[in-house]
């Protein structure tokens, strides 16, 4: 099995921590290390560095080789895009390089896994990447599911029919639905979000790209040399809208360990270690008199005097102020700042 793992996205949602130049994946959310290297450690208990690829784009290539120092995974590989053209293209190109490159038959299983979550604890995460390879194995594309807890609209959606295997047969899939959508898909009660990890064999994964992304097929086909020269002409799509909404061979299982995408300040609120009045702080800050809310400090001191359900996050240049609850909402100001230019 080879782990791909997807490092080249440039999310905005944890603006103004996150940019286009520093994204997500990089950042230290919880604790010492980034979101990328957990994910790398996270792997480490079921393969070895040189059976992991990291798939990013020149932009991120020196922030990811200190994460693979940080993680003690020196001997991944490193497979860079030409440009960022959403995960499906970039899905093909490690499969094609894992042929070309490492030698791989058509029926080695890739386990595709994004970079910018929290999972743990890893012997129980392990255990399911076991599962999932099994399922794998008999021609599936695999995902891993988890149960949701409220109608969040960033996330792909899974409809779990029949049991197979340890698992379910998907009946269909969303992928980021509006918000009523996701309230009703929250309310039937068979839905389960999906995590963004994908598990397939070469084969597969090739056969359902003919089927449903012939663009991406045919560089896929081609070779290493062509598909790099030609990567401009890929469709800019991800996999969940190339292959998961249309797949006929997918197949789910419920993640029993712990998952948590944090995609928001809120959903990093809840995270961090909070004082007996639901503070949580981080960095040079006074809260008087706060309760529930999030300060993480930079380079000022930060004082907060009565302030409840307040999201305040300080950078060198930009100071958001938010109320818990509304975080979603900072991917608005990050289009309302780009289209300022
Ligand atoms: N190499 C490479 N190239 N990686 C990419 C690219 C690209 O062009 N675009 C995104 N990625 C990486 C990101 O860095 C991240 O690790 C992963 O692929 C997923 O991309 P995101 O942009 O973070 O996707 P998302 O969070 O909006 O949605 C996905 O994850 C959700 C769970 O967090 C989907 O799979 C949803 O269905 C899922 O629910
Ligand atoms: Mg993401």
């Amino acid at each position: 099995m080879k782990v791909i793992i997807l490092a080249g996205g440039g999310g905005s949602r944890l603006f103004p921590l996150s940019r286009t130049l520093f994204p997500k994946q990089f950042l230290k959310l919880n604790g010492e290390e980034s979101l990328l290297a957990q994910t790398i450690a996270r792997f480490l208990s079921v393969v070895n560095p040189a059976d992991m690829v990291v798939v990013t784009n020149q932009e991120y290539v020196h922030l990811v080789r200190t994460e693979l120092i940080a993680a003690k995974a020196q001997d991944a590989h490193i497979l860079l895009e030409p440009v960022a053209r959403n995960t499906a293209p970039a899905v093909a190109f490690a499969a094609r390089y894992c042929l070309e490159q490492l030698g791989c038959r058509a029926d080695e299983i890739l386990y595709v896994t994004p970079s910018d979550h929290i999972v743990h604890p890893v012997d129980k995460f392990a255990a399911n990447v076991r599962q999932v390879i099994e399922l794998a194995k008999q021609g599936k594309v695999v995902t891993l599911g988890i149960q949701p807890d409220h109608p969040e609209t960033g996330y792909g959606y899974i409809q779990a029919g029949q049991p197979f295997g340890e698992g379910f047969a998907v009946q269909s899939f969303c992928e980021k639905p509006d918000q009523k959508t996701a309230e009703v898909y929250l309310a039937a009660g068979n839905y389960y979000w999906n995590s963004g990890m994908f598990a397939f064999t070469i084969q597969c994964l090739m056969g359902e790209l003919a089927a449903y992304q012939p663009a991406v097929y045919a560089l896929a086909e081609s070779s290493l040399a062509e598909m790099t020269a030609n990567f401009t002409e890929m469709p800019n799509i991800s996999l969940d809208y190339a292959i998961a909404e249309k797949s006929a061979e997918l197949v789910m299982l419920p993640i029993t360990a712990q998952w948590n995408d944090i995609g928001s300040w809120d959903a990093i609120y809840d995270v961090l270690d909070k004082d007996a009045d639901g503070n949580a702080v981080k960095g040079d800050c006074m809260p008087i008199e706060c309760s529930n809310t999030l300060i993480l400090g930079h380079s000022r001191l930060i004082a907060g005097i009565g302030l409840e359900d307040i999201l305040i996050v300080e950078t060198d240049d930009v100071i958001v102020v938010a109320k818990k609850g509304e975080s979603q909402k900072v991917k608005d100001l990050v289009c309302e700042l780009k289209a300022k230019g």
